[in-house]
C-alpha cells in the first residue's frame, strides 16, 4: 500500500535541507520498497509570496491528506516584521499544528560520539547521551483560558493565564510517552510540579493509571525544578521524559543544548493516530541560506523519525541513522560541526554522503 509523504520545504535553508532529505527518502524508498509517494507544497514566507497567506488552503488540504509531513523551516527578515501577525511565516506552522491537532511533540537529544567535544558539558557527563523528551504541544498554560491583562481595583494591572489539562489530554500524551518508552529502554520519567499545582496532581494520577496498561515500563515522577537540575547534572539517568507544554518547552531546549549542535536535532509532532509532522529543531537560518553551508542532518534524521513513528518502517529509519553515524565517522562535517582534522563538506555533499553510506 502506498503512503503519501508531503514535503514542505519552507524558507531560507529549508529548500536546501529538504532537497537532501528527499534524496535520502528516495533512496530508502527504492531500497526497502516502502511505496512512498512524495509531493511538495508551500508554507511560510514562500507561501506568502506566492499566495498572500502563510498556510494556503491547498497546503492545509494536502497536509490533511498526507500520511506524514516533513517540514524544512519557515521565516526570514523579509516577512518577520509584518505588523499583521496573521501573515507571518510562523502562523503557517502553528496553523498546521492546531488544525491537525499535533499534540505529541517528540524531541530526542542524542549526542553522537563523533561530536562529543561540541557539548558545553564535560564529555563524561554527556558521552553516549540518548534521551527523548515527550512534550504536550496543544494544551496547558499556553492555550488555557481565560488569559490576558486586566485592571483590578486601584487601577493596578495584572497579567493572568490559566493552566488547565483535562484527563483526556493527559492520557493521550501519556500513551505517546509510554509507547515511546516501550520501544526504547522502558524507562519513563513524568515531570510535574505536583507539590504546588493541582493540575499536575491530576497529571501524576493519570500517569499512574496508565502504568497498569504498560506493566513493562518503569514509571517515575520528578518535580520540574529538580528535573532541570538533573538534566545538566546527570542527563544519562533519563531515557524518556514526559511533561506538559510549558515545562517541556523549557526542558527540551535545555536538553537539546546538551548535544551542542543545532544542525543535528530532529523532532516530531504527532496526532492521536500517530500521524505527524517532522522537522529539524532549528529555524530557517537566513544568515547562511543559499550558500550550501546548512547542515542537512537534522532534517535527514527527522525523515528517519517519520519512518519510525508515522510509517512503521523502523528498519529504514535505523538504516538512515546508521548512515548518518557513518558519514560522521568518515570525518565529513558541514561548517556548524567542523573541527580540526575533519573534512568540510557542503549541504549537498553531506546529503550525497548519507546516500552513499546507505549502500
Ligand atoms: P535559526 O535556528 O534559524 O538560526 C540560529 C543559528 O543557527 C544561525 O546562526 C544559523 O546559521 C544556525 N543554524 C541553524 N540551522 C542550521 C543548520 N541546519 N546548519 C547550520 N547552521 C544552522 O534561528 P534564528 O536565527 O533565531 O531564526 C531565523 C529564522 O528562523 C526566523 O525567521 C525564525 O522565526 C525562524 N525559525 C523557524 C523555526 C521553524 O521553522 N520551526 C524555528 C526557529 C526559528
Ligand atoms: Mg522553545
Amino acid at each position: 500500500m502506498s503512503k503519501n509523504v508531503l514535503l514542505l520545504p519552507g524558507d531560507g535553508i529549508g529548500p536546501e535541507i529538504v532537497t537532501e532529505a528527499r534524496k535520502v527518502l528516495e533512496n530508502v524508498n527504492a531500497k526497502f520498497g516502502l511505496g512512498l509517494e512524495l509531493s511538495e507544497a508551500k508554507v511560510g514566507g514562500s507561501a506568502i509570496d506566492a499566495t498572500g497567506k502563510p498556510l494556503p488552503e491547498e497546503t492545509l488540504t494536502a497536509c490533511k491528506a498526507a500520511d506524514a509531513i516533513l517540514l524544512g523551516a519557515v521565516g526570514g527578515p523579509k516577512w518577520d516584521t509584518n505588523p499583521d501577525f496573521a501573515i507571518r511565516p510562523e502562523k503557517g506552522l502553528l496553523g498546521i499544528r492546531s488544525e491537525l491537532e499535533l499534540f505529541g511533540n517528540l524531541r530526542p537529544a542524542i549526542l553522537y560520539p563523533q561530536l562529543a567535544h561540541a557539548s558545553t558539558l564535560k564529555e563524561e557527563v554527556v558521552s553516549g547521551l540518548d534521551i527523548l523528551i515527550v512534550r504536550e504541544l496543544t494544551g496547558g498554560i499556553y492555550f488555557g483560558k481565560p488569559r490576558g491583562v486586566r485592571e483590578k481595583e486601584g487601577g493596578i494591572r495584572e497579567g493572568y493565564n490559566t493552566y488547565v489539562y483535562d484527563e483526556n489530554e493527559i492520557r493521550r500524551i501519556g500513551r505517546v510517552a509510554f509507547e515511546a518508552a516501550r520501544a526504547r529502554n522502558k524507562k519513563l520519567c513524568s515531570v510535574d510540579k505536583a507539590n504546588v499545582l493541582e493540575v499536575t496532581v491530576l497529571w501524576r494520577e493519570i500517569m499512574e493509571e496508565l502504568k497498569a496498561e504498560y506493566p513493562d515500563v518503569e514509571l517515575s515522577h520528578m518535580y520540574v525544578d529538580n528535573a532541570a537540575m538533573q538534566l545538566v547534572r546527570a542527563p544519562k539517568q533519563f531515557d524518556v521524559i514526559v511533561t506538559g507544554n510549558m515545562f517541556g518547552d523549557i526542558l527540551s531546549d535545555a536538553a537539546a543544548m546538551l548535544t551542542g549542535s543545532i544542525g543535528m536535532l530532529p523532532s516530531a509532532s504527532l496526532d492521536k493516530n500517530g500521524k505527524g509532522m517532522y522537522e529539524p529543531c532549528h529555524g530557517s537560518a537566513p544568515d547562511i541560506a543559499g550558500q550550501g553551508k546548512a547542515n542537512p542532518l537534522a532534517t535527514i534524521l527527522s525523515a528517519a523519525m517519520m519512518l519510525r513513528y508515522s510509517l512503521d518502517q523502523g528498519e529504514a529509519a535505523d538504516a538512515i541513522e546508521q548512515a548518518v553515524s557513518k558519514v560522521l565517522d568518515q570525518g565529513l562535517r558541514t561548517p556548524d560541526i567542523l573541527s580540526a582534522g575533519m573534512r568540510q563538506v557542503s549541504t549537498s555533499e553531506m546529503g550525497d554522503a548519507v546516500v552513499a553510506a546507505l549502500a
